[in-house]
């Protein structure tokens, strides 16, 4: 078996992350400038059915049958090995080299599920296609936030713009103008699990408040996707800005995010939120080519601990 390696990106949600759990629509795009890669290598002289894995962000060197059960790393390999009808366990070292923050909104651990699930399927000879690879990756997913909505893991897998619900049909989209964001991290850690929880309780005491917060957003998607569509920059900020009140109202978003937000609304994004689970991680701003400067510099001054540039080409439909 020669080398093989595969990588996944990381993702931003544009709108509707929290709501998006409860069958409200999202939008969601791929940040494919920052990614997971995975590489794989046959081990010659390794102890017979030892499949040794490095992962150095994560601080990982083990073999696979001293991880923890719950590892989502370890989920990830016997998902494959188990679609592939494997028994036997390959004799290989597997590192996971990854550029995306973990704990910080955008995907990490959905991106690292991806990348290792694709490069073993491939390694073994058998490459999954994106659905099955989608539907392996949901399961990592679960083990990791408990009650995910399956947009991170979807998103990650095609690295195309999309809508996505719960239990329906993937939409994909395309932005009818070039749409160039900035994203940066307030540094805060904050696993996505805790706050999905934190939310559900919420709803649990005060089901009207916060199930009304929830469809609001899933309207503000809506109107988003069309801006997004029709290339419509300024509306499209204008969601963004609405959903961070609702989200902020939600108690999701913290001091750290909200500082950032201002300042690029200030230096002049057409719009500003956080982006993933909340309470900490990476917000986004939507920016021109004329704003794109300033706002990063005041990202800077305000904190942020990085800020990443990407831009979504204009792309027309051809379905
Ligand atoms: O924080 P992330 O990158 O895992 O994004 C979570 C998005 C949520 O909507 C909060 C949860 C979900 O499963 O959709």
């Amino acid at each position: 078996m020669p080398v093989t390696s595969a990588n996944a990106c990381a993702k931003i949600i544009l709108l509707g992350e929290h709501s998006v759990v409860y069958g409200e629509p999202a939008l969601a795009i791929p940040f494919s400038g920052l990614r997971v890669r995975c590489v794989i290598e046959p081990w010659i002289k390794g102890p017979p059915g030892t499949l040794q894995i490095t992962a150095p962000e994560l601080n990982l060197d083990q073999s696979l049958q001293d991880l923890p059960e719950d590892n989502f790393i370890r989920q990830a390999i016997y998902l494959v090995l188990g679609e592939l009808r494997i028994s036997r366990t390959p004799t290989c070292k597997m590192a996971i080299y990854s550029e995306i923050p973990i704990s910080a909104g955008l995907g990490a651990s959905a991106a690292i599920a991806v990348a290792a699930m694709r490069a073993l399927s491939s390694f073994l000879g058998h490459p999954l296609l994106n659905e099955k690879l989608n539907r392996l990756a949901f399961q990592t997913e679960k083990l990791m936030h408990g009650n995910p909505s399956g947009i991170d893991n979807t998103v990650i897998v095609y690295e195309q713009p999309l809508l996505f619900r719960k239990a329906q049909p993937i939409e994909f989209i395309h932005p009818n103008s070039e749409l160039p964001f900035l994203i940066a991290d307030s540094g805060i850690k904050k696993a996505t699990a805790e706050t999905v929880a934190y939310l559900a309780q919420q709803r649990e005491h005060d089901p009207e408040r916060v199930d009304a917060a929830i469809h609001k957003i899933g309207k503000i998607v809506l109107e988003g996707k069309r801006a997004f569509e029709t290339g419509d920059l300024t509306s499209l900020g204008a969601a963004m800005n609405a959903n961070q009140a609702l989200l902020a109202d939600l108690n999701l978003s913290c001091p750290e995010l909200d500082g950032l937000i201002s300042a690029a609304l200030q230096a002049g994004a057409l719009g500003a939120k956080l982006t993933g689970g909340g309470k900490g991680g990476n917000m986004l701003a939507l920016v021109t080519p004329d704003t794109q400067e300033a706002v990063r510099i005041a990202l800077q001054t305000t904190g942020a601990v990085a800020v990443h540039q990407t831009s979504l080409k204009r792309r027309v439909s051809h379905d």
